[in-house]
C-alpha cells in the first residue's frame, strides 16, 4: 500500500449518516486518564448506554495514576467496554452513526488506546469521527444533563452563553462558553489545579487516592475555621488561581502537628482546606462576573464541571453566587462530574451537528488548550 493510501481517512461523509426519522445516534470513547469509559447518546439526549471502567484500584497503591500502567490497562479494556456500551443499548456498531473519541488533553499513552479505537472502527466502517477535546467534554456535558438549584434534573436546556467553572485533576479554569467550539479563558490556575490539590492534601493526611471525594466526606464533619489556610491571590483584581500556597501551609500545619493524627484533627483539616478552596472559587468567579467581556456577554447561567464539580461545598458556594447574581446555577449529575464516555458522545454529537469531523489524519495531543479549538 502506499504511503499516501495509509494516510488517507477514508471516513464517511456527514449526509449519510444523518436521519430525519430518527436521533442521531454517536459512540463515545473516553481514555485520557484512568477511566476506560464509552456511552452510546443520541441527539435527543438520551443515553442509551454509559461503561466506566475505573483503573483506581490498580493506582490506590501509588497514590496517583501512573501513565504507562494506565495506558496498558486501557488496551486491556477498551474493545471490551465497547462491546458492553453497544449491548447494553441494544445496538450494533452498524446501528451507530458517528464515532467520537478524546484526542487530548491527557495522558498520552491512554489517549492513544480510545483514539486508535475509535479511528480503526470509524475507518473500517465508514462512519464519521470527531476528535473530542476532553476538556471540551466537561464543558458541554451539563447541555446534555445538569441538575439545577430548584431540583430539576435531567435534559435542561442551558444556552449559550454560559459562564463555567472548569475545575478537575489537571485544570482550573474560569471560561466564557460562547458556543461550540468557541470559550474564552477568563482566568486559569498558575501552578496546581484545585483536584491535584485535593489530592495532595489527601495524601499528606494518609487517606488515599484520589483525594477529592474522601477529603469532600470527612469535610463534611469538620470545623472549617479550625486552620487558617491562606486564600492566594483573593486580593488581586483579576480572575487567576493559585493553590501551591495552600499545599504549602497543609504541609507546615502538619509538620506541627503531634502524629498520630486524630479524627477529628483530619476532619477540622480537611473542613479548613476545602473553605479555602471554596472561598478562592468564590472570589475569582465574583471578579469574573464583572470582567468586561462577561457582562457585555451577560450569561444567563453559572456552571460547574469537571471532577471537582462534585464537591458538595463548592456546588452549594457557586448556587448561591448564581442567586446573588439572579442566574441559573447547573451542574451535571454526579456520574457526569468525574471523566466518563457520555460527555465524549455529547460533545462529539455537538460537533458532528455542526460539521466538526475529522478529514485528515491528526495527532493526539496531551496538551491541547480549549482556545485552540
Ligand atoms: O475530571 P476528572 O475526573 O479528571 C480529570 O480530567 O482530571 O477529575 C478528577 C479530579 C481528582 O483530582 C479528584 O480528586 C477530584 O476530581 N474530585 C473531587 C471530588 N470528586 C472528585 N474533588 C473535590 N471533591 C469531590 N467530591
Ligand atoms: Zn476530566
Amino acid at each position: 500500500m502506499s504511503d499516501e493510501k495509509l494516510m488517507r481517512l477514508d471516513m464517511g461523509t456527514l449526509d449519510s449518516s444523518v436521519h430525519s426519522d430518527r436521533p442521531t445516534l454517536c459512540l463515545g470513547i473516553e481514555s485520557s486518564c484512568d477511566e476506560t469509559s464509552a456511552a452510546v447518546v443520541d441527539s435527543d439526549k438520551n443515553i442509551l448506554s454509559h461503561i466506566i471502567y475505573s483503573q483506581i484500584p490498580e493506582h490506590q497503591k501509588y497514590g496517583g495514576v501512573v501513565p504507562e500502567l494506565a495506558a496498558r490497562a486501557h488496551i486491556l479494556a477498551v474493545d471490551n467496554v465497547i462491546n458492553q456500551a453497544l449491548d447494553k443499548a441494544g445496538k450494533t456498531i452498524d446501528d451507530i452513526d458517528v464515532i467520537a473519541a478524546t484526542a487530548g488533553p491527557g495522558l498520552i499513552g491512554g489517549v492513544l488506546v480510545g483514539w486508535m479505537a475509535a479511528t480503526g472502527i470509524a475507518q473500517s466502517l465508514k462512519k464519521p469521527l470527531v476528535a473530542v477535546n476532553h476538556l471540551e467534554g466537561h464543558a458541554l456535558v451539563p447541555r446534555l444533563c445538569a441538575t439545577l438549584a430548584d431540583g430539576t434534573n435531567g435534559n435542561v436546556n442551558i444556552e449559550f452563553p454560559y459562564l463555567l467553572m472548569l475545575a478537575s485533576g489537571g485544570h482550573c479554569q474560569i471560561l466564557l462558553v460562547r458556543g461550540v467550539g468557541k470559550y474564552e479563558l477568563i482566568g486559569q490556575t498558575l501552578d496546581d489545579s484545585a483536584g491535584e490539590a485535593f489530592d495532595k492534601v489527601s495524601k499528606m493526611l494518609g487517606l488515599g487516592y484520589p483525594g477529592g471525594p474522601i477529603v469532600d466526606k470527612r469535610a463534611q464533619n469538620g470545623n472549617p475555621r479550625a486552620f487558617a489556610f491562606p486564600r492566594p491571590l483573593c486580593d488581586k483584581p483579576n480572575c487567576d488561581f493559585s493553590f501551591s500556597g495552600i499545599k504549602t501551609a497543609a504541609r507546615t500545619f502538619l509538620d506541627r502537628a503531634n502524629a498520630p493524627l486524630t479524627d477529628e484533627y483530619i476532619d477540622d483539616f480537611c473542613a479548613s482546606f476545602q473553605a479555602s478552596v471554596v472561598d478562592c472559587i468564590i472570589n475569582r468567579l465574583t471578579n469574573a462576573l464583572k470582567d468586561s467581556r462577561v457582562l457585555e456577554a451577560s450569561p444567563k447561567t453559572l456552571v460547574v464541571a469537571g471532577g471537582v464539580a462534585k464537591n458538595t461545598a463548592i456546588r452549594s458556594a457557586m448556587e448561591k453566587l448564581a442567586q446573588k447574581n439572579k442566574m441559573i446555577f447547573a451542574a451535571p449529575p454526579l456520574n457526569l462530574c468525574t471523566d466518563n464516555g457520555a460527555m465524549i458522545a455529547w460533545a462529539g454529537l455537538e460537533n458532528f451537528l455542526i460539521g466538526n469531523v475529522v478529514r485528515e489524519p491528526i495527532a493526539p495531543r496531551p496538551r491541547w488548550p480549549l482556545t485552540e479549538l
